[in-house]
């Protein structure tokens, strides 16, 4: 049996793999999440050894990190070009397709993943899946005024089961403001097209599908690091 903690081990394998990507000078968007705190750790070291990098974070806590571990980072509210974006994810296929979002931070990752000339993506090996859906919900965030007709939308669209995130007991906010639902879809079996239809949505701002981004898919697993590119 997998416990959390060999699946943390695997994470951090991936994240230091992931590192060796990111060279001297470089800009690099930082992830969120506990795959993505490995790499920061990591990149955090690197500065220490004389590295000279900025980061891009995608979240408060990123930031937070990013922080502590030395990296300075770059006015997020201006125009930025990265050089490589690393991230985690909650779901990806064998075309490399994701979900993300279980943190919350879809947005803003997803605004950094298009921005960036790479974009790296850690995984322990249980992330993988033969198709995107089932297992984990879809995050879609949407804005708050008139939410529930938003999520309806999104119901009949997907025919699925479409719940309200949230935490300690009230709706989930996202760092700019808005909620997220999470749709119980079974399979997804065209990310592509379903991505397009829920823009189309009026109030979705951003969905947690990642797709035809993914540059390099770094895997742990119990047998070692696989890297695809
Ligand atoms: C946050 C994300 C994360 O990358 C995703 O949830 C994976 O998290 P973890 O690395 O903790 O398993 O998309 O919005």
């Amino acid at each position: 049996m997998t416990t959390q903690l060999d699946l943390d081990r695997l994470k951090k394998a991936a994240a230091l793999e992931a590192v060796e990507f990111v060279r001297d000078g470089m800009i690099v968007g930082l992830g969120t999440g506990s795959t993505a705190k490995h790499m920061i750790v990591a990149l955090g070291e690197k500065v220490r050894a004389g590295m000279r990098l900025r980061g891009v974070p995608t979240s408060h806590e990123t930031a937070a990190l990013a922080k502590e571990a030395g990296i300075a980072l770059i006015d997020a509210d201006s125009r930025w070009e990265l050089d490589v974006a690393i991230d985690g994810a909650d779901q990806v296929d064998p075309g490399f397709n994701l979900i993300k979002g279980g943190g919350g931070a879809l947005l803003k990752e997803k605004i950094v993943a298009a921005s960036a000339k790479q974009f790296i993506v850690l995984v322990d090996y249980t992330k993988q899946v033969p198709m995107l859906g089932g297992s984990f919900p879809l995050p879609i965030e949407i804005i708050p005024f008139g939410w529930g007709s938003t999520a309806r939308e999104i119901e009949s669209l997907t025919k699925s089961r479409v719940v309200l995130r949230e935490k300690n007991g009230a709706p989930f906010r996202t760092e700019a403001g808005n909620l997220i639902v999470d749709v119980h879809i079974a399979r997804i079996h065209h990310p592509k097209d379903l991505e397009i239809a829920l823009n189309q949505i009026p109030g979705v701002v951003e969905t947690g599908l990642f797709i035809g981004r993914t540059s390099i898919l770094i895997v742990g697993s119990p047998h070692g690091v696989d890297i695809h590119h």
